[in-house]
């Protein structure tokens, strides 16, 4: 099954978009107060002693800016970026190339860190602590092992699951920044920034109605101003109001709060197939047919953010105010997971 959906996988003119609208400074970025202030002491620490920036591992759900923060601090450090994912390294002799072309300071970012092959999470090993590689050569009787020493570089690493890496990967990075969920406010100063840039007129309560139904994330809030967009253009003058927001995002099934179909039919299956649950994520997964990891890495981390859904040893809930918002009857019990919060209720 498809997922049609405004937030997921976007296309590369989608990609070229988001691009077109990053910030290139750290002080251009908006919100992530506490990663802006590490971030700049590491960054003028190493600009001061002349020396490249520690690894770093930027981790949060999509959409929150781990790839814009990558080419942020190679901006600011004024060093080229070479840009790779983890599931794209698949042999050896790939990796052994990026990391031997590297300069001194320049930077490789390696998205999605945590789906790293073993093989290959083991020869990164001393390249990050030591900037050597031992490379085995596959020719030959029994191969040859050659030891590379490595310019001193700084890997940059994305993950939206920090908990799937290993202790001795994670352990490796000097940096290790968590990207939050966005505050209202702060997203609509990015779409207000995103308006401007795209010279899209808009009224500012028609951006702040955009901010609050762009479940906290940069990426969606620019999607959404990009159909909204489109609307506008093609039923009004192209300005953007209250109305025009609202009747652009009713066609993408885009509810009050931001949440989309996959959101709801995540929200359906638990409630309606398995009572609200505790239910196991295969089990949901295999209901809406979908993948487990798209349900892990795009629908579930807000859902709990927002407490629509509790994680218990025994699997997912759903918590009263999921209901309350799909106008679905209480249950008696929420299901047999006991938390605190039921308790209060
Ligand atoms: N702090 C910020 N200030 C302004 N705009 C931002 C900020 N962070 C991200 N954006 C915007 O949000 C969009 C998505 O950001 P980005 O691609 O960096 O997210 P990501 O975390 O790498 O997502 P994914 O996990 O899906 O790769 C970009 O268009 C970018 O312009
Ligand atoms: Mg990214």
């Amino acid at each position: 099954m498809a997922i049609e959906r405004v937030f997921t996988q976007p296309g590369p003119d989608e990609e070229r978009y988001l691009t077109s609208l990053r910030p290139q400074t750290l002080d251009a970025c908006i919100g992530q107060e506490v990663v802006r202030e590490q971030l700049w002491i590491g960054l003028e620490a190493a600009r001061k002693r002349g020396e490249p920036l520690d690894h770093v591992l930027l981790d949060g759900p999509p959409g929150l800016g781990k790839t814009t923060f990558a080419h942020v601090i190679a901006h600011e450090m004024g060093t080229t970026i070479r840009v790779t994912s983890g599931p794209a390294i698949t042999r050896q002799g790939d990796l052994m190339m990026m990391l031997t072309q590297l300069e001194t300071g320049d930077i490789i970012f390696i998205d999605e860190v945590h789906r790293l092959n073993k093989v290959i999470e083991e020869f990164l090993y001393p390249a990050l602590e030591d900037f050597r590689v031992d490379y085995t050569t596959e020719s030959g009787i029994g191969g040859r092992t050659v030891n590379f020493a490595l310019k001193r570089y700084t890997l940059i690493g994305a993950t939206t699951r920090a908990g799937m890496l290993s202790a001795a990967l994670r352990g490796r990075f000097g940096h290790f920044f968590h990207l939050q969920y966005y505050s209202r406010e702060e997203l609509a100063r990015i779409v207000r920034r995103s308006a401007e840039l795209l010279k899209v007129e808009a009224e500012p309560a028609a951006l702040e109605r955009l901010a609050s139904r762009s479940r906290g994330t940069p990426r969606i809030v620019n999607r959404l101003l990009r159909r909204v967009r489109d609307y506008a253009d093609v039923r009004a003058d192209g300005r953007l109001t209250p109305a025009i927001v609202d009747a652009a995002l009713e066609i993408l099934q885009i509810d009050g709060l931001g949440l989309d179909s996959l959101d709801r039919d995540y929200l359906h299956a638990l409630i309606k197939h398995y009572d609200g649950g505790p239910a196991g994520i295969e089990a949901i997964a295999a209901t809406m047919g979908h993948e487990r990891d798209t349900l892990e890495d795009v629908v579930e981390p807000y859902l709990l953010q927002i407490g629509f859904v509790i994680r218990t040893p025994r699997g997912r809930a759903a918590r009263p105010a999921a209901y309350e918002h799909l106008g679905l009857p209480r249950p008696k019990h929420t299901g047999d997971a006991p938390d605190q919060a039921s308790l209060f209720e």
